[in-house]
């Protein structure tokens, strides 16, 4: 089981749900794991629970929403591992589920801010490190909301599908140097992530559920964690720029 032997990862909001789970799946297959999180609880008891499996592990507290803090990151991976092999960018918040008459600026910000900055700002200073490296892979956290027009809020739909268009646009322009990026788009994952939402707007949810009979199951953090680990790996080494429906069929409806 060495599908990622040695590779050095790093994940953001790996602390908890997906990310603490790819996390695991990938130290399984020998990568070095970086644990990059905003939630400094959490973020130790991953490390700490890693290391007590013999994994090896690094803890960086990371609000991905600051340039300080993703430099940061980047930059404590290279002085502890001499260099970055992958990065997932799995950190994200959802909206409230706001419909578009509903959103409030807050919220709009902060979507942005956490979902698509964070993005960008890791794009923006990993690329460099991965291309005189002779290359690197990106897996990000989209969601089928990055591909479907109806299953969130006005912010986060937005939000995951510029995910996907920075997935592309890093595929399209980086792709000769080496460097992968693809992302997952999963349904609903049981993890604390619906907690996280407070004031739902009542008639965004109602919108934006009406078709959740059609999803035949809802997905595990282990479904997830697999197929980051396909991408992420050497078995997907001809796929580029894709953003895989993780959905088990919802929008092929
Ligand atoms: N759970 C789902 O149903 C679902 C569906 C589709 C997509 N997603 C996406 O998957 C990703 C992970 O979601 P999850 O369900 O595991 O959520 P979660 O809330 O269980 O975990 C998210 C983790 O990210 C961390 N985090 C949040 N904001 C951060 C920031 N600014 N900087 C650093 N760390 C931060 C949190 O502390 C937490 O540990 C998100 O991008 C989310 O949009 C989730």
């Amino acid at each position: 089981m060495n599908r990622l032997e040695d590779k050095v990862t790093i994940i953001t909001g790996s602390g908890a749900g997906i990310g603490k789970e790819i996390a695991l799946a990938f130290a399984k297959e020998g990568a070095k794991v970086v644990i990059a999180d905003f939630n400094e609880e959490s973020l130790n008891k991953t490390v700490a629970e890693l290391k007590e499996l013999n994994y090896e592990a690094l803890g960086v507290k990371v609000n991905v929403a600051l340039e300080e803090d993703v430099n940061k990151m980047v930059d404590e991976t290279v002085a502890k591992f001499g260099r970055v092999d992958i990065v997932v960018n799995n950190a994200g918040v959802g909206d409230n589920m706001q419909a578009a008459a509903n959103v409030k600026d807050e919220t709009w910000d902060r979507v942005m801010t956490v979902n698509v900055n964070g993005v960008m700002r890791t794009l923006r200073k990993v690329i460099p490190v991965f291309v005189e490296n002779g290359g690197g892979t990106i897996v990000n956290m989209a969601s089928i909301s990055g591909l479907t027009g109806g299953r969130g809020g006005l912010a986060y739909t937005a939000a995951k599908h510029a995910v996907v268009g920075m997935t592309k646009n890093v595929a399209s322009q980086y792709g000769p140097q080496n460097v992968r990026c693809n992302a997952i788009a999963p349904a609903h994952v049981e993890t604390g992530f619906a907690a996280t939402m407070t004031n739902v707007d009542e008639f965004g949810m109602e919108v934006a559920t009406r078709g959740v009979n059609l999803m035949p199951k809802a997905g595990t953090v282990q479904d997830i964690a697999n197929i980051a680990l396909f991408l992420a790996s050497d078995e997907s080494a001809y796929i580029n720029g894709v953003t895989l429906a993780a959905d088990a069929g919802w929008s092929a409806y």
